[in-house]
């Protein structure tokens, strides 16, 4: 294995892949599908050359490579981070043993199980996406949407590798239904719910990269600790994708705060629907949804399957080295969330079953940054209102409170005061609407869309007005 890539190959890689004759012959099989997938299903706004980067090694000093390229041309490859070879697993009752470089036949079908489903929402999330680039409020965040999308797909490429290189024919099967599967398809949609969510607008794409991408985050980060290293290795590399991702998200939604904040100020009101930007309280609508959507992504309260995954080394937790404990959990528990007597409260269980529950905590916590930073630009505009997380138990299809309604504050409610007032703390149709209307394409350079701030920096050291999109 080497660090920096081979592009003189057809699929360029760290993996020195020309040794393995057969795998190579069958990822290049996969290769046009994959590209006529991203024709028919990837950003729709045609273009001539976009400034993306392009990994073109893993090593520390300098992984990725800027420049104009036209998208078809974008060099999707299979990187990996680096192999320790002294590598030992760090939990689990395989804890101490070295990392495995084949897959134990006994744990094949989770694996597989897992890589598909991580798999199937990076390719989900372009199509959500497909339509943006109609109405971006800059070049500057064209660029950054088509720099998502394109990773999103060499994301596709990891996960299609390991299915290639360590599951048979089975793996290969399950390569090809990534492409058949299709966000919000009837037929065949995608796994998980928020995946066949539609991204219609930008404030919702911001939303989605901040919230969404960072459940990937957190996803990606108990597949780092497995003790499979192939898989380990792959989610460590595209964990440095990822952190991009959450800064779109991240800044995306400073801009828009920033830009509401500012006419809030100037107008002394808090109707700037009317000088074309977003209100606050339908940014905290849109907040309460993706967040409520993306905490669903963590499954339930409790899973039996997921402490099986936990002991038998398949998905650590987040973080997994810097815990104190010994790291098998038998003897542990947790408190999680749960209705008690049709109360929202929290019950005790073994540590193990309640892994989706650490992990969750975990990525609320994450979440808790981003509104500290808004509300501190509310603050700095002189302005008294602020944005929240809202329950834990507010809008959730997925475990313990999926039978119940709850407000953002965390009183639980009636079926009926659930339909009464569930338009005030989730988007309407007549928000949507706004929101909808401010969405016009801002192609000229320099310029910005009237509802969200210029960012502070460029990418890669470029100026804002600097052409990070060339249109035909
Ligand atoms: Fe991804
Ligand atoms: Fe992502």
């Amino acid at each position: 294995m080497t660090a920096t890539a081979d592009y003189t190959e057809k699929i360029p890689n760290n993996v020195d892949l020309h040794q393995d004759r057969r795998l190579q012959r069958a990822l290049e099989s996969w290769q046009p599908n994959f590209l006529s997938w991203w024709e028919s299903m990837g950003p729709a706004l045609p273009t001539d050359e976009v400034y993306l980067r392009t990994a073109v090694s893993v090593g520390r000093e300098g992984w990725a490579q800027f420049g104009h390229v036209a998208m078809r041309d974008y060099r999707w490859g299979i990187f990996l981070a680096e192999r320790d070879k002294d590598r030992m697993i760090g939990f689990g009752e395989h804890k101490g043993e070295p990392a495995w470089q084949k897959v134990p036949g006994e744990y094949r079908a989770d694996l597989q199980r897992l890589i598909v489903i991580q798999g199937d929402t990076e390719p989900a999330s372009v199509e959500q996406q497909r339509n943006l680039g109609a109405t971006a409020p800059s070049l500057y965040d064209l660029r950054n949407l088509f720099q998502v999308n394109v990773e999103e797909g060499r994301h596709l490429w990891a996960m299609v590798y390991l299915l290639h290189a360590f599951f048979g024919r089975e793996g290969r099967e399950e390569a090809e239904e990534l492409l058949h599967r299709n966000s919000g398809s009837e037929d065949s949609p995608r796994i998980l719910g928020a995946f066949n969510e539609e991204t219609p607008d930008w404030l919702s794409f911001f939303m989605f990269t901040y919230f969404t991408d960072r459940d990937g985050k957190y996803q990606l980060g108990t597949l780092k600790e497995s003790a499979f290293d192939p898989l380990s290795r792959t989610c460590e590399f595209m964990l440095k994708e990822e952190a991009h991702h959450m800064m779109v998200g991240t800044t995306g939604i400073d801009r828009v705060v920033q830009r509401t904040a500012e006419l809030m100020r100037e107008y002394d009101t808090d109707e700037v629907a009317a000088q074309g930007a977003i209100p606050l309280d339908v940014i905290q609508k849109y907040l309460n949804f993706h967040y409520s959507v993306s905490l669903d992504l963590f499954g339930g309260e409790t899973s039996t399957n997921v402490a099986n995954y936990y002991t038998a080394g398949l998905k650590g937790r987040w973080l997994e080295d810097r815990r104190r404990d010994d790291h098998l959990l038998a003897d542990d528990s947790i408190s999680v969330d749960a209705v008690i007597d049709g109360e929202i409260g929290e019950t005790e269980v073994a540590a193990l079953v309640g892994l989706n529950t650490d992990l969750r905590r975990e990525y609320i916590s994450d979440c808790e940054g981003g509104v500290k930073r808004w509300n501190k630009i509310l603050d700095e505009a002189g302005l008294s209102q602020r944005l929240k997380l809202p329950h834990v138990a507010f809008n959730r299809r997925v475990g313990a409170f999926a039978a119940i309604e709850a407000s953002p504050s965390g009183e639980r409610l009636s079926a009926d005061e659930w339909e009464q007032r569930k338009g005030s703390w989730l988007p309407t149709d007549q928000d949507k609407a706004h929101v909808h209307s401010l969405m016009h394409p801002v192609y000229e350079r320099g310029k910005i869309a009237s509802w969200i701030a210029p960012p502070r920096n460029g990418i890669n050291g470029q100026p804002f007005d600097y052409d990070y999109v060339r249109l035909p």
